[in-house]
């Protein structure tokens, strides 16, 4: 048994051990509490922008309302892609009966995960934003779709994950939205925990029959899907349902302003730096090496 089937073990163990019905977990109030948020307003995508401070107290109730419905529509897209993979993934001939019965949990998890935000963006934003079109790798070298597939599903997992933590941890924040966020959070945990172990594993098989040109090729991708990632956050459908004018330019200007870098950059870190780690990300001075 691998250090991978180990971890397995104990992961599908707590699943069990937190299994939850996602139709009772929760008490759906008829609105989001007026005098509390639903979204720390440090971590919404106008803080920091001239904009922010010309919003009203109700416009910015709003925002952190919609933009956590952002949040929770954009994970769900990624998780309906997520399910649909590892559905096909299951009883594989590569997999261990470790990993499959694991894989059952996590997609049992992504599946309420998908529910629950389903409701709460129904419910309180009055639909689900729609899927932005995900530039998918295109496999070309030796495990590379499922190595992009377990690096889209971390992109996903773990800059969410990060909203996810400040959202539950804030007091100021409409219980309902604390309480989706902390479950999220503690199912997303064992989920990661599980993509860093696989993923490594997947890169230390394949990675080394991939030439320079195939790994400067996914670390592009990598690249581009990140940002493209980090694009859905700043929707200009979330500045119009607010009231906002120009809601395109005004997606540019915040996507730019110097306060929203910094906390992309901060939230991204941790995860690039273990895409580096395990070979996917080639970081600018080997890129200058090798050219
Ligand atoms: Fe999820
Ligand atoms: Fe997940």
């Amino acid at each position: 048994m691998t250090e991978t089937d180990r971890l397995c073990e104990r992961l599908s163990a707590k699943s069990r051990e937190n299994f939850y019905d996602v139709y009772k977990r929760f008490e759906w109030t008829d609105r989001i509490d007026p005098d509390r948020l639903g979204m720390p307003p440090e971590i919404t995508t106008l803080y920091g922008t001239d904009v922010w401070d010309d919003l009203s107290d109700e416009q910015k109730h709003r925002l952190g309302i919609c933009e956590t419905g952002n949040l929770f529509a954009g994970t769900l897209h990624g998780e309906q892609v997520l399910v649909a993979g590892l559905s096909n993934q299951l009883y594989g001939k590569k997999l261990t009966p470790e990993v499959t019965d694991y894989l059952h949990h996590f997609l049992d998890e992504e599946n309420k995960h998908m529910v629950m935000f389903g409701l709460y963006c129904r419910k309180y934003v009055g639909r689900v934003y729609p899927a932005k079109s995900l530039p998918l790798p295109r496999a070309l070298g030796p495990g590379e779709d499922l190595i992009g597939f377990y690096a889209l599903a971390m992109v996903v997992e773990d800059f969410g994950d990060y909203f996810n933590i400040r959202a539950m941890r804030d007091d100021r924040c409409d219980p309902l939205v604390r309480e989706i966020s902390r479950v999220h959070h503690v199912d997303e945990s064992r989920h990661l925990s599980f993509d860093r172990a696989y993923l490594t594993d997947l890169c230390e098989e394949w990675l080394p029959r991939w030439d320079d040109a195939q790994r400067k090729k996914f670390s592009d991708w990598l690249r581009g899907f990140m940002d493209v990632h980090w694009g859905t956050y700043y929707n200009p459908a979330v500045y119009k349902d607010v009231g906002l004018e120009d809601p395109y330019d005004l997606r540019l200007r915040a996507m730019k302003h110097p306060t929203q870098v910094a906390l992309r950059e901060k939230v991204a870190h941790k995860l690039t730096t273990f895409f580096s780690k395990i070979g996917l990300l080639i970081d600018a001075e080997d890129e200058t090496v090798s050219d």
